[in-house]
């Protein structure tokens, strides 16, 4: 097994599936099997969710929303799919935890890094709400920091495409994909993986990236296996 503890940052659109809006069901479910199959394997997993497929905050700014209300309710947006991740994981027989970097102790532990460190060592899967608590950062930002808290070895980013390419593939036909990639090559090259805070977090704290495609089951497994998959960011 390549990693032992890892951060899975998953993407709220993805989320969607087919639908233009919210969570589809079948997709939620494809992700906690993939997730199970990782616990089984006795991978320690902390997850980031995003929330785009319910509110996005910088586009509400666009339309004339406040940045900071609109980030706000960008991050409730992550618990809602938080709150429907850590069903759908414990139907299926896993042991979860979810815990909120902004209070809501009804529905969510508070966040305390030492009590995530604590559950995911007894197998639970660890579900980190609500971003980083604070507007202006990114659910990207959220996974870093998490990521760089708790001591993973790895952020696995779970996209819909299958890496990182040195031009648009929805775009250029003949785009290449990197099977591995430098931080400072990635900079250079102006490639996005994630926002430069996120990404300057992983790089500063030497945390490598897999971008990967989650929506093809069983990729998950492959990339902790450590099959090629992906593509690998390191410093
Ligand atoms: P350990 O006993 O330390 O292994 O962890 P534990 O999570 O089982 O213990 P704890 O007594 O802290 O939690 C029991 C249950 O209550 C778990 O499902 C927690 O997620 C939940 N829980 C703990 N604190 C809070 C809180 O502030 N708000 C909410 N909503 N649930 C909480």
């Amino acid at each position: 097994m390549k990693y032992k503890r890892i951060l899975l940052k998953l993407s709220g659109e993805a989320l969607m599936g087919d639908k233009q809006f919210g969570i589809d069901n079948k997709r939620l479910m494809q992700y906690a099997q993939d997730i199970k199959e990782i616990v089984d394997l006795k991978v320690e997993v902390g997850i980031v969710i995003g929330g785009g497929n319910i509110f996005r905050g910088v586009q509400a700014e666009k339309g004339g929303m406040d940045r900071t209300q609109g980030d706000y309710m960008g991050m409730l947006a992550t618990m809602i799919n938080s709150m429907a991740l850590q069903s759908a994981l414990e139907t299926i027989g896993l042991y979860t935890r979810l815990q909120s970097a902004i209070d809501m102790k009804q529905i969510a532990e508070p966040y305390i890094k030492r009590k995530a460190v604590r559950h995911l060592e007894k197998g639970r899967v660890v579900i980190f709400g609500s971003g980083t608590g604070n507007p202006f950062f990114t659910t990207d930002s959220a996974a870093s920091l998490r990521a760089v808290e708790i001591d993973c070895d790895v952020i696995l980013k779970g996209t819909r495409v299958d890496g990182v390419y040195d031009s648009d593939p929805e775009k250029n036909p003949s785009a290449q994909k990197y099977d591995t990639l430098s931080f400072d090559k990635a900079y250079e090259n102006k490639l996005k993986i994630m926002d430069m805070t996120a990404f300057t977090l992983c790089k500063e704290n030497n945390i490598p990236v897999v971008v990967f495609d989650m929506n093809i089951p069983g990729n998950l497994k492959k990339v902790i296996l450590g099959n090629k998959v992906g593509t690998l960011v390191t410093v």
